[in-house]
Formats: structure tokens, sequence, C-alpha cells
């Protein structure tokens, strides 16, 4: 499995008037996955988009889809995620009664499968589902917003997580509050996915994206430097 580091800025951070162009941009500037949060003003304090609007900027893309659903429940709504072209799905432990359930559906409907654990869950929840799934994201912040301060005692739980996982090809994506200060951190831990919203958008527009692309490689290399 391909460890390296990834770097999938999250469009929440994007201008949401001209998303299909921000998606392009972003993947003309380096980003390696596009990260897409969808929340559900109930699991989480915040809405943002779902299904339709991630068919409709599918094309703006050939990068990796990765659909990180903050959302309950969220079984019967997995297959028009897939159908919009996700690639990855990962959905919160915390927000569906049958991980397993979800998990295997996922799977089914042939994406990737992914288990996100917020800030204050622990690594136990991984332990009978690990060979259910393609990735665990890590929150570093409390999902619901972009910008906030990164939580460090996750750093440890991403060790944890990293020995859970032995040899299986299982990624481990962080999201929240990474910057170029952070991303070292849980890139040593071994996690390989950073997502990033502040971080890559600030500063930037589409007009300018080199700004979007200087602050991808800003990131990436802090993290490679930490692993060498
Ligand atoms: C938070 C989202 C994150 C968020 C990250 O609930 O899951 O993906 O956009 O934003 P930053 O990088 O700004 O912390
Ligand atoms: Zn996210």
């Amino acid at each position: 499995m391909d460890r390296s580091i990834k770097i999938a800025p999250s469009i929440l951070s994007a201008n949401f008037g001209r998303l299909a162009e921000e998606i392009t941009a972003i993947d003309a500037q380096g980003a390696d996955w596009i990260h897409l949060d969808v929340m559900d003003g109930h699991f989480v304090p915040n809405i943002t988009f779902g299904a339709p609007v991630i068919g409709a900027v599918r094309g703006a893309s050939k990068k990796v889809f990765d659909c990180h659903l903050m959302i309950s429940p969220v079984d019967s709504f997995l297959q028009g995620f897939a159908d919009a072209g996700c690639d990855f799905i990962t959905v919160h432990a915390e927000a569906t009664t049958h991980l397993d359930r979800s998990l295997q559906a996922i799977r089914a409907m042939g994406c990737k499968a992914g288990v996100s654990l917020n800030p204050a869950t622990p690594p136990a929840e991984l332990e009978y589902v690990m060979d259910r799934i393609d990735m665990v994201l890590l929150m570093t912040v409390n999902p619901g917003f972009g910008g906030q301060a990164f939580i460090p005692s996750v750093v440890e739980k991403t060790r944890k997580v990293r020995e859970m996982i032995g040899d299986r090809d299982i990624h481990i994506e962080i999201d929240g509050g990474v910057t170029p200060e952070t991303a070292p951190l849980v890139a040593a831990a071994g996690a390989d996915v950073l997502v990033a919203g502040s971080a890559v958008f600030k500063g930037g527009t589409v007009e300018t994206q080199e700004v979007y692309g200087q602050n991808i490689r800003a990131i990436r290399e802090a993290a490679e430097a930490a692993r060498a």
C-alpha cells in the first residue's frame, strides 16, 4: 500500500459559490485527494452539503473523492454518496449504531470504507472492525467547523492506531488543525493522509491559486521531513 504523505484539502474552506472551479484549482496545485465534509446539523452543530452537490462537482477532478460523513443516521444515505462518485466513504463510530453493518454496506457499494473517531473516542472502537476498513480517520478537532486548534492528545492515539493496524492495508488520516507546524507530529506518529482546510485555502482564490500550491507544499514538506 502507498504510505507516502497525501494532502487532502477540505473544500469546507473553499468558496462554495465557485466549488467546481475551486476543486479544479486544488487538483492543479498538487492536492492528492479531495476531502468532502458532509454535516447534518444533528451529529455535528453545522450543515454543509450532501450527495447531489458532490455529484455535481465530481467532474471537476479525477482525483480521489474522500467523503467524510458527519451525519446520523448514516446507512440510508450511503448509496447516494456512492452513486455521486465518492471513492472513500468514512463514517463516525459515534454516529452509527451498527458500525459493522455500515462498513459492510460501503464496501458492497464498491467504495473504500473508513471509520472516524472523535478526539475523545478511544482506539478500542476499531478492534473488531479492522478487517472491514481501508482507512481510520482520527479527528484532531471536534467535528463541525474549520479553523479550530489541533488537539495534541491525538498524536499519542495515532501511534496506538498505527500499532493496531500492523501490516494491514489501512490508511491513517488526520483531520483538523493541520498546518506545517502540526503535520510533522502526526506524520511521525504514522499518519499518511493529511486533511487541511484553512491551511490550504488561506490567502488564495481561484485566480491566485498558486497560493494553494505553496500552502500544500509547505504542509507536505514539513510532514515528509518528520518521516525522514
Ligand atoms: C471538521 C472537518 C474538517 C475541517 C478541517 O469537522 O471534518 O475537515 O474542514 O478544517 P481545518 O483544516 O481548517 O481545521
Ligand atoms: Zn473532514
